[in-house]
């Protein structure tokens, strides 16, 4: 053990003197049909790393981590600036450090019973490969969990926290073995794992039964009425004891929404939990009850954010919030979308938003794929979901959104469980039997902002001359703490794309080829 220690410890010194990489451990591919990519297999003495970004020689070259339905993943590629821009470029994009947008807070996972589920399922040392490929500096470096407070669709039984009518004071209030086997650990697991600071948000989907007008954890139903009466009170107070008791098992947490998908308890028969507010009623609820409880209790300092909802509401769920309760502003920080939705909304809703409530952060906390009766919710080795995933993200981040946050971080071979059988993809599919786990495409789409655009980095203006269609997206950022320039771009469609990239300034330029349905994070050192 110790000579091997000292084995890679020389051969870390050789490898910087030659300034080149130790290699990553490459990924163990698994083709399930040629009509898709492959998944990479990792198992309990096996899981593939992605390289670090090298501080050396940065003068003269630049770093590219490039991911192709051909077969790359987070492959690392150090090359030479060019002293100009290629005469044939046909896409040419020019960034300027100087122009400022909004600050990223990061990307994440949710982890929910079903995740926490799964990941108990394997061996423990299967179990740190999982966790060391979404947190650790060798894996894709998430620094955002969402934690579901009680039972949602992907839990395998309906509960709440305080399932005894009438409990007002909440004296039976407790956690579940969800909380305390499949997830707490999980979570502290990461954060132990992290070189990043992990911010946790929370989002409930319903109150218990007992405090819903339909006695349900599903279907249309809202807290009993009157806002702001003893019903609302009991939910806010619900929100601090489950505060308390994460912060008992050493988790405090960043951020919460105010209420999960709050327009679904208007669906009649809505088929999983769920439970309404209007605009109103959530303005009220935090403004009177949340908010100041949260206060009086300690976790003033948690961020609340509105909707969490479609980005079809806006800018109307946030004007109507905000006009509604005059007290409502000082409480809230963000505004909170999910992504089902969004090939049918223009993203200039989040502009709106953001022009009319600048001092509001909006932030992305739900997005999975799923084919629902269609077909099967999991497709291993899809590159288009994982295309789908950075399109959307580049999309969100060039409108003012700080950060985006995947459903499930891990999900059965059938995409649950779920109670409801609303069955979902995920980045990591976990494979009980082989104790091992699968990483799609869509987990490499993750990392590709994951990784590389760390919290407290700002977007730059990128101006872009020439080729312009849907399948072509590109966005960029700047880093001041590590003097990085990163550059996200992807080409979904099925033919090359030459490209120039440069700042006009410094006299250095990149030219490339963009490979047909790629993507790839191109780090640049100023
Ligand atoms: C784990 O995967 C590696 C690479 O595919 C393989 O060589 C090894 O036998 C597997 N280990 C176990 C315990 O299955
Ligand atoms: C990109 O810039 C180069 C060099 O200035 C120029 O020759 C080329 O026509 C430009 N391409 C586009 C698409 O504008
Ligand atoms: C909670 O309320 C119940 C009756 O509703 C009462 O018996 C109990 O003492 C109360 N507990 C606390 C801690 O106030
Ligand atoms: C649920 O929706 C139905 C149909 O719109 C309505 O009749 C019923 O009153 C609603 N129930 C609740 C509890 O809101
Ligand atoms: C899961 O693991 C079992 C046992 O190794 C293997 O037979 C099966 O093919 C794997 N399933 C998938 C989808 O890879």
């Amino acid at each position: 053990m110790n000579f091997l220690k000292y084995f890679i410890a020389i051969l870390a010194l050789i490898s910087q003197i030659l300034s080149i990489n130790i290699e990553r451990t490459p990924c163990e591919k698994r083709l399930y049909s040629t009509l898709y990519s492959h998944v990479c297999v990792c198992n309990s003495t096996y899981c593939d790393t992605v390289d670090p970004v090298d501080f050396t020689n940065t003068d003269t070259f630049y770093q590219e981590y490039i991911t192709s339905w051909s077969g790359l993943r987070l492959e690392k590629f150090k090359q030479k600036f060019d002293p100009e821009p290629a005469p044939d470029s046909q896409l040419n994009l020019t960034f300027s450090k100087s122009k400022e947008f909004q600050q990223i807070f990061g990307f994440g996972g949710a982890m929910t019973d079903a995740s926490g589920f799964n990941i108990y399922s394997l061996s423990a040392l299967t179990i740190q490969n999982l966790i060391n490929s979404y947190f650790s500096k060798d894996g894709i470096e998430y620094n955002i969990i969402r934690v579901s407070v009680a039972g949602v669709d992907f839990s395998t039984r309906t509960y709440s926290y305080d399932d005894f009518a009438g409990d007002f004071n909440l004296s039976k209030f407790s956690l579940s073995k969800e909380d305390y086997e499949w997830k707490i650990p999980f979570i502290q697991s990461a954060i132990k794992t992290s070189p990043r600071e992990v911010k946790l948000f929370a989002s409930a989907w319903s109150a218990p039964p007992w405090m819903k007008t339909n006695n349900d954890y599903k279907g249309n139903g809202t807290l009993i009425g009157p806002v702001a009466g003893k019903y609302f009170q009991t939910w806010a107070d619900y929100y601090v004891k489950f505060f308390d008791f994460y912060k008992k098992n050493g988790l405090h947490f960043w951020a919460m929404t105010a209420q999960n998908e709050p327009t679904d308890g208007y669906l009649y028969k809505f088929s999983f939990n769920s439970m309404g507010f209007t605009p109103e009623t959530q303005s009220d609820f935090i403004a009177k009850n949340l908010g100041p409880s949260l206060r009086k209790n300690g976790f003033g300092d948690i961020k609340i954010m509105i909707l969490d909802d479609q980005r079809l509401f806006l800018p109307g769920w946030a004007e109507r919030v905000f006009s509604h309760n005059s007290q409502v502003s000082q409480y809230v920080q963000g505004i909170a979308v999910h992504w089902y939705l969004d090939s049918l909304v223009s993203p200039k809703v989040l502009e709106l938003t953001h022009e009319k409530y600048a001092d509001k952060f909006i932030f992305a906390t739900e997005a999975c794929h799923a084919l629902g009766s269609f077909g099967p919710a999991v497709i291993l080795g899809s590159f288009e979901r994982a295309e789908s995933y950075v399109r959307d993200i580049i999309e969100d981040l060039s409108h003012w959104v700080t950060g985006w946050t995947d459903w499930n971080i891990a999900l059965d071979l059938k995409g649950g469980p779920n109670w409801a059988n609303n069955f979902v993809d995920s980045p990591v599919i976990v494979n009980k039997t082989g104790d091992e786990f699968l990483k799609q495409p869509m987990f490499y789409a993750m990392g590709h902002f994951s990784k590389f655009v760390p919290e407290g980095s700002v977007r730059i203006e990128l101006k872009s001359e020439g080729l312009k269609n849907m399948n072509l997206a590109h966005v960029a950022f700047k880093n001041d703490k590590n003097k990085q320039i990163i550059l996200i771009l992807l080409n979904k469609s099925s033919q090359s794309v030459k490209y120039s990239i440069g700042d006009g300034e410094s006299g250095k330029f990149i030219n490339a080829v963009l490979e047909a349905h790629s993507f790839r994070t191109i780090i640049w050192f100023y």
